[in-house]
């Protein structure tokens, strides 16, 4: 049986959600985890973890981010220089990765300082991070805010190179799904009946086949 919301279920505390929607804990739709490299104002390396970000492949090929926070350093930055790297961990890199949360100070290269490598991309002006198996190079293209005098932007930037691992796009080797491919953010699901809240998880996706397979 379907239940139909409209509003936030008396079960769910609003409080505890830190700003985020009822309705994104109830759907908790998994989306891709990335870390955002840039260069701060500084000259130092910026590191972001993103997660909110889709894909376009029609026109040519774009990234959207759709919740981008104006009080970060990826926000600051990349509105200055225009271009970034977006990074894929695998599962041996994802920590370090989130550890550049921890290491979110202006004055510090974010990338050494989280354990990680920071090589210069090729086509943009920002750092990239060696050890994730996918570097999209970026150029931003257009921001807009997702509501007037919204804190959140989407930020869209075309793809304008690609650093692929070979093993990862070789499907008889890391290939780019299961455990050692692609990592999804799964965002603190709660269950509406009774309000039971999940930590957030991190999925891998699990391929069920082709068309004729279901
Ligand atoms: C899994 C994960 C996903 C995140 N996704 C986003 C996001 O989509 N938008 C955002 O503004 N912050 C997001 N954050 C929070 C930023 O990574 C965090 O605020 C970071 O410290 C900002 O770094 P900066 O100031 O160097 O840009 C996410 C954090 C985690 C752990």
């Amino acid at each position: 049986m379907k239940k139909y919301f409209d509003s936030c279920p008396e079960t769910i505390n609003e409080n505890g959600l830190y700003g985020f929607s009822w309705i994104e804990s109830v759907l908790a739709i998994p989306s891709p985890l990335v870390c955002v490299t840039s260069y701060k104002e500084n000259g130092l390396p910026n590191a972001t973890m993103q997660s909110w970000c889709t894909f376009d492949g029609n026109e040519g090929f774009h990234v959207l981010f759709s919740a981008v926070n104006k009080n970060t350093h990826m926000y600051s930055s990349i509105m200055k220089s225009k271009h970034f790297v977006v990074n894929f961990p695998s599962k041996d890199v994802f920590m370090k990765c989130y550890a550049t949360i921890e290491n979110n100070d202006y004055s510090k290269d974010e990338i050494t300082a989280s354990g990680l490598t920071a090589e210069t991309a090729l086509k943009v002006n920002a750092p990239l991070i060696k050890e994730c198996f996918l570097n999209l190079e970026c150029k931003l293209e257009w921001v807009k805010e997702i509501k007037e005098n919204s804190d959140h932007y989407v930020f869209c930037a075309e793809v304008v190179g690609i650093h692929m691992d070979e093993e990862h796009f070789n499907a008889e080797k890391l290939g780019r799904y299961e455990e050692t491919g692609y990592l999804y953010n799964i965002h603190s699901p709660i269950n509406p009946d009774n309000g039971d809240k999940m930590e957030t998880q991190i999925g891998v996706i699990h391929k069920l086949g082709s068309y004729d397979k279901l």
